[in-house]
């Protein structure tokens, strides 16, 4: 006669197996019709470390760094433009615009670093050389002293979204702005290609008990 326990036991090896793969949160979620789906979008797998799944909700994940490329998809230009206020005391920004305590500043993005005509510059700035990409304007309005010391502009912008108003609102000032840093697509692993994961690997558990 066929032991009598034998549908527990193998009822009890899927049980495991489901166990070892998706931790016991996940798996009491899935149960009770929590699922993945209204989760928080992550997928615990007891071998592969973290898949992060790439959901709406992740949106609004504190993130401890957070790109240039994505400050910037989200920056505002009139948002940036009403903070130049704090620029205007020196600087121009339309196009042929008069130098002032600072050099004009149309087409800075892209622009040879130093190079508008008829401003005294400081050698420091001269020396710097090259041309403004988004990551060198974001330096320098970071903290202009220790991205090229000796230059004479002192004015500091701690703040990351802050500055990308303003590289935002800077961009515009074109007739052919320089396009927005990419952003990078990350190891984003789409929702089915990690449920066709974690489905493999249920199936080769349970044929391997
Ligand atoms: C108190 C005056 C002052 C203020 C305010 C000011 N700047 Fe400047 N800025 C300067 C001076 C002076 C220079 C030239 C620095 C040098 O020669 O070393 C400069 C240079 C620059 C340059 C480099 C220009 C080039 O031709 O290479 C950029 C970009 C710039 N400023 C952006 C800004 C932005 C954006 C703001 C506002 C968020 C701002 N500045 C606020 C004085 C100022």
């Amino acid at each position: 006669m066929k032991d009598p326990l034998f549908t527990n036991k193998i009822a009890g090896a899927i049980l495991a197996a489901l166990l070892l793969i998706f931790g016991l949160p996940q798996l009491t979620k899935a149960l009770t019709g929590g699922g993945h789906h209204g989760g928080d979008g992550e997928l615990h797998l007891a071998y592969g470390g973290d898949i992060q799944l790439a959901t709406a909700a992740d949106h609004g994940d504190p993130e401890p760094v957070v790109t240039l490329a994505q400050l910037m998809a989200d920056a505002s230009i009139a948002g940036g433009e009403r903070r130049a206020a704090l620029c205007k005391s020196c600087h121009t920004f339309e196009e042929g615009g008069a130098n002032g305590a600072g050099p004009n500043l149309w087409n800075i993005v892209g622009r040879q670093v130093a190079s508008v005509s008829g401003f005294n510059y400081t050698s420091a700035l001269q020396e710097a050389g090259g041309v403004w990409s988004y990551d060198r304007l974001d330096a320098y309005l970071k903290n202009s002293q220790d991205y090229i010391p000796g230059t004479a502009m002192t004015q500091r912008f701690a703040r990351d979204n802050q500055r990308a108003d303003f590289l935002a609102y800077l961009s515009s000032l074109s007739n052919n702005p320089v396009p927005f840093p990419e952003l990078e697509v990350t190891e984003a692993v789409t929702e089915d290609a990690a449920m066709g994961m974690a489905t493999e690997a249920v199936e080769e558990a349970a044929e391997n008990h």
